[in-house]
């Protein structure tokens, strides 16, 4: 763990680093695709055409998720803030642009500090400025870590009550029992009685669902296929791009969308001087995307040492917000 020096912080008012935050990319990709079946980390979707091609996604007809999760924050924002009080520290788990966070931000008591957590170094300070910039008043302190290994909050001079945010149902890509483990480690990190914040998308008509991932226009499947771009890129693969295909399906138990890259024919792919070999329609598995209902959500909170507050969803039932508290 590092600090930065005075000087290149800016408005921030200070910067932690943490040294697991290099990701192993080479590493986990070649170990992905030695397991049967083949699979690859969803994390390594976001790179710089990525994270592009999502912001996409969140702008299609079909994925209802992120405008519905916003529409829903705006209307419970000052419920959320009479429950969490005044003088908050947020701490935001996967902080990406930190665009939803300023919903909170305008709607809570006077808040106090903000710790948006990122592995995305340039990323996350470039947000971390720009919010600061337009919340003079509020404490940024920015952390780079990966936000599923244990971090210690950054203490803050005054500090009363801590709220942790989690939003876009980013909880939807661990396993139920890895969402337990992040759950439990985010109860410590964030420590007894104070809160968490977190956006669960719901179960829904199996059609609506296929629709977000499967979308007309294939911005879904070029960011699926992109990973496949970025491995060529970054680490020399010649993966054939044109020959796998997106697929996205509903597993209804344990209840989620899985995608995948199908391999359209028999083919070997070289990497790092490893060959792979697919068969026709073998399929690379990249992404879960795990739907809750309710009671199921809540049921799995508990489990991690989470008391349930409130749990808002907006009128047609499609997304979910729930407020913890650490039991
Ligand atoms: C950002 C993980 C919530 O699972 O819906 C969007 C990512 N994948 N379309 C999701 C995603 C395909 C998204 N999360």
């Amino acid at each position: 763990m590092s600090s930065a020096t005075a000087d290149a912080l800016g408005p921030l008012h200070d910067y932690v680093e943490y040294d697991h935050a290099s990701d192993n990319f080479r590493d986990d990709v070649l170990q992905g695709l030695r397991q049967s079946p083949k699979r690859l980390p969803s994390k390594y979707f976001y790179d710089e055409r990525g994270s592009q091609l999502f912001d996409d996604i969140c702008e299609l007809p079909e994925y209802y998720p992120t405008r519905t999760e916003m529409a829903l924050l705006r209307t419970i924002s000052s419920d959320v803030a009479a429950l969490v009080g005044e003088g908050a520290t947020v701490i935001e788990f996967g902080s990406g642009s930190s665009t939803k966070i300023r919903i909170l931000l305008d709607a809570l008591d006077d808040p106090l500090a903000y710790v948006p957590v990122d592995i995305s170094r340039e990323h996350l300070l470039a947000s971390a400025k720009d919010l600061a910039g337009s919340y003079p008043d509020l404490r940024v302190v920015p952390v780079c870590a990966d936000y599923t290994q244990p971090f210690d909050v950054p203490e803050i001079a005054g500090e009363k009550v801590r709220a942790g945010f989690f939003p876009g149902s980013t909880i939807g890509n661990f396993t139920r029992a890895d969402a337990i483990s992040f759950l439990r480690a985010a109860a410590s990190d964030l420590g007894h009685n104070n809160g968490l914040l977190i956006g669960v998308d719901l179960r829904k008509d199996v059609d609506r669902l296929h629709a977000a991932y499967n979308d007309a226009a294939g911005v879904t499947a070029a960011f699926n296929l992109n990973l496949l771009e970025r491995i060529n890129r970054e680490l020399g693969g010649d993966f054939d791009v044109d020959a796998f295909a997106h697929d996205a399906r509903w597993i209804p138990e344990p209840g989620r969308i899985e995608m995948h890259l199908v391999s359209e024919k028999a083919q070997d792919v070289t990497l790092a001087g490893e060959t792979f070999h697919f068969e026709a329609g073998e399929s690379i598995h990249t992404e879960d995307s795990h739907k809750y209902d309710v009671a199921g959500f809540k049921a799995l909170a508990a489990e991690a040492g989470w008391d349930s507050i409130e749990c808002w969803t907006d009128a047609d039932e499609l997304f979910s917000i729930h407020l913890l508290r650490v039991a």
